[in-house]
C-alpha cells in the first residue's frame, strides 16, 4: 500500500515539476484563492490510478474530483499544496496525500518535486524521508524555537484570521516564517529542520498526511487549544514536544483560547 502510494505521490509530483513555471491557466476560486490547470491534472491523476486499485474506497480531494461514496477507507488528497507559491514560481510546492481507516490516520505521503524528497509515515512505524528515519529537533527554549505558520485565504473576512497569534510568536521565538506549503510546513517539523507550525483554518488535506508524518517521527500534533489534533477539524498546532507547552501558551494569551 506505501509503496503504490508513493509512487503516485510521486508521479504526480513529476507533473507538477515539468510543468513548473510554464505557462498557466489561473482560476480564482474567490477573492484570492488560486487554483491552476496542475492542481487539476495532479489531482486527476491521483484519483484514476486510487480508483484503479480500490475502487470500494472514498477519495476527498481539494478540487473535488474525488469519488463519494461510503467506505471505511477514506483517502484526503491535496493534489498541490503550495499553488500560491507555484503559481508564483517559487519551488516549496508539494503533493499530499494520507489515509485513514475507521477514521483513524493510517498512511501519509508528502512529496516535495523540487528537492526529490518523499516523507512517508504509517501508523505504528518510523516516519521517513526517502526511506531514512525522520528525526524531530531538540531545541527546547522558545526563543530559540523557529516556528512557521500560515494563513486562510479568507483571512479579510473576520477572525480567526492568525494575526495576534503572528504578533505574540513573532516576540517570543527566533525566527518565524511563513512559507506557503502546509504539508511541508509540517513534513520539516518532523525532519527537524522546524521546531514547530501552527494554522488555524486549514482544510483536511492540508494537514492530514504531515501530521502523521509528524507524529511517527516522534513530534506531538494537538489542536490550537491543546485538544486532541483531527484532520476534520480546522485548527493544528505540531512542534518537537519540547516546545509544545510555550507555544500553546503565547497562541492562548494572543486570543485562540476565547474560541
Ligand atoms: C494552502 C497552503 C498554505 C496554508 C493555507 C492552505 P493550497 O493550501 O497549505 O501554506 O497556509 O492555509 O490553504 O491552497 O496551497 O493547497
Ligand atoms: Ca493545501
Ligand atoms: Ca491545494
Amino acid at each position: 500500500m506505501l509503496d503504490f502510494i508513493t509512487s503516485v505521490a510521486r508521479e504526480a509530483g513529476a507533473v507538477l515539476r515539468s510543468g513548473f513555471r510554464g505557462d498557466r491557466q489561473l482560476n480564482y476560486k474567490n477573492r484570492t484563492e488560486l487554483v491552476t490547470d496542475m492542481d487539476l491534472a495532479s489531482e486527476r491523476l491521483i484519483v484514476s490510478r486510487i480508483a484503479e486499485h480500490f475502487p470500494e474506497h472514498q477519495i476527498v480531494t481539494e478540487e473535488g474530483g474525488g469519488r463519494d461514496q461510503r467506505s471505511r477507507w477514506v483517502w484526503v488528497i491535496d493534489p498541490l499544496d503550495g499553488t500560491n507559491n507555484y503559481a508564483h514560481g517559487v519551488p516549496f510546492y508539494c503533493v499530499s496525500i494520507a489515509l485513514l481507516v475507521d477514521d483513524q490516520l493510517e498512511l501519509g505521503v508528502v512529496y516535495d518535486p523540487t528537492h526529490d524528497e518523499c516523507f512517508t509515515a504509517t501508523a505504528g512505524d518510523k516516519a521517513q524521508v526517502n526511506g531514512q528515519p525522520l528525526r524531530i529537533s531538540a531545541i527546547n527554549d522558545l526563543r530559540h524555537g523557529y516556528l512557521t505558520t500560515g494563513y486562510a485565504y479568507d483571512r479579510w473576512s473576520g477572525e480567526p484570521n492568525n494575526l495576534p497569534e503572528t504578533t505574540a510568536m513573532m516576540l517570543e521565538c527566533q525566527s518565524l516564517r511563513c512559507m506557503g506549503s502546509a504539508a511541508l510546513d509540517l513534513c520539516y517539523v518532523a525532519a527537524g529542520r522546524s521546531d514547530g507550525y501552527w494554522e488555524l483554518h486549514l482544510s483536511p488535506w492540508d494537514g492530514a498526511a504531515g501530521a502523521l508524518i509528524v507524529q511517527q517521527a516522534g513530534g506531538k500534533v494537538t489542536n490550537v487549544g491543546g485538544g486532541a489534533f483531527s484532520p476534520w477539524q480546522p485548527d493544528l498546532l505540531a512542534s518537537n514536544g519540547l516546545l509544545h507547552a510555550s507555544i500553546l501558551q503565547v497562541l492562548a494569551r494572543s486570543g485562540t483560547e476565547q474560541r
